[in-house]
């Protein structure tokens, strides 16, 4: 079975066409983000008209990669939510009118299962069931996954996601948007000894996080240091970054590995855009080794959001869950 799937809850269009029996086939994805870099962040009316434009040429684009037609689809997916309602109805809208017209299924997917289940279009692939650390911009969730569509929100972040927390601190920082890897890519180049910041909820009894809180102490270091230097000097903004990503570094891996041990899963899964970041990876692939666990990520390419992971996400829908159909989308929108 061929699924085409359309991810287009934020500034992302992406197109993607999964087949059941051989994998991935092609994925096509047009990133907004320098359309909506003179604003500072994403503007949701411009994503929605702008989705409008690439839809079609990215499906011809997708469809030309992978060698096939219209003709060789089985089914359609879309993401439903959660995201910008605007966003969100160009690839509803569109699915929906593609699916009838040629008289295949249509199925919805949450944005958030498409990022928990990508790690599974990688070489080398988790099995149930698994503990899921989802850290994007909008979500900070450690999951337990037992299965396509059992999953258990074991802890979650009682303010500001991850990739918010970045975000918002790049910005304070004065650096252009997308901040996350632009504050990040500095981060590598700065001097961990010289500042420490605090680790919120590090050692609370749940698995709860807060990120909000970090941003405030990069602010008031920010102005501590400008008045001191007279100016944030080059380095002393990479050494901030560097202070500000060894706190949620340390949170989240200290969360992931009280997860494991509360569970007993061997496994875990990063997914979700901070999934990117380095520093992260290489923290949770030298607890691995020491604590004899298992860490997976999705392809580099697929951290971020794209039209694979729910074509993917919809090829298992149809297969292990019954989707229900209607031409809705839930911009805001609870995976468990
Ligand atoms: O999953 P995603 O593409 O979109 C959402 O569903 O939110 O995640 C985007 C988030 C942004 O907040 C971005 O700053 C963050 O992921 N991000 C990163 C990195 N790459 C993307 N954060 C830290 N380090 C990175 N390398
Ligand atoms: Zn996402």
């Amino acid at each position: 079975m061929r699924v085409l799937g359309y991810e287009s809850s934020c500034d992302e269009t992406g197109v993607a066409l999964y087949d059941t029996e051989k994998g991935l086939l092609a994925h096509c994805l047009h990133t907004q983000m320098a359309m909506h870099a003179e604003y500072g962040g994403v503007v949701p009316e411009l994503a929605s008209r702008d989705h409008i434009r690439r839809v079609v040429p990215l499906t011809d684009a997708c469809l030309k990669e992978a060698g096939l037609t219209l003709a060789d689809v089985d089914a359609v997916a879309y993401t439903q939510g959660p995201g910008l309602g605007g966003a969100l109805l160009v690839g509803a809208g569109f699915a929906n009118a593609l699916a009838f017209a040629l008289g295949k299924p249509v199925v919805e997917v949450h944005h958030l299962e498409g990022h928990l289940l990508s790690p599974l279009l990688a070489d080398e692939r988790p099995e149930f069931p698994f503990l899921a650390l989802l850290v994007s911009g909008g979500h900070s969730q450690i999951m337990a996954v037992r299965g396509v569509g059992n999953y258990e929100i074991l802890g979650e972040t009682l303010d500001d996601a991850a990739g918010e927390a970045f975000d918002k601190t790049a910005k304070l920082m004065g650096l252009d948007y997308p901040g996350g890897p632009r504050l990040s890519k500095l981060a590598e180049e700065g001097d961990a000894t010289r500042f420490t910041l605090p680790r919120p909820m590090l050692h609370s009894d749940n698995l709860d996080m807060s990120f909000s809180g970090l941003k405030t102490a990069v602010l008031t270091l920010v102005r501590d240091v400008e008045a001191q230097e007279g100016g944030l000097k080059e380095q002393t903004r990479k050494d901030i970054c560097r202070a500000f990503q060894d706190a949620i570094v340390d949170v989240l891996v200290a969360k992931c590995l009280k997860a494991l041990k509360q569970t007993g899963f061997k496994q875990l899964v990063v997914a979700g855009g901070v999934g990117a970041n380095r520093q992260l990876r290489e923290a949770l692939n030298s607890a691995a080794q020491r604590r004899k666990f298992k860490v997976f990520y999705p392809p580099l390419a697929l951290c971020t959001d794209n039209g694979a992971m729910i074509a993917f996400a919809g090829a298992l829908r149809l297969k292990y869950a019954h989707p229900v159909a209607g031409y809705t989308v839930k911009p805001r929108w609870d995976l468990a």
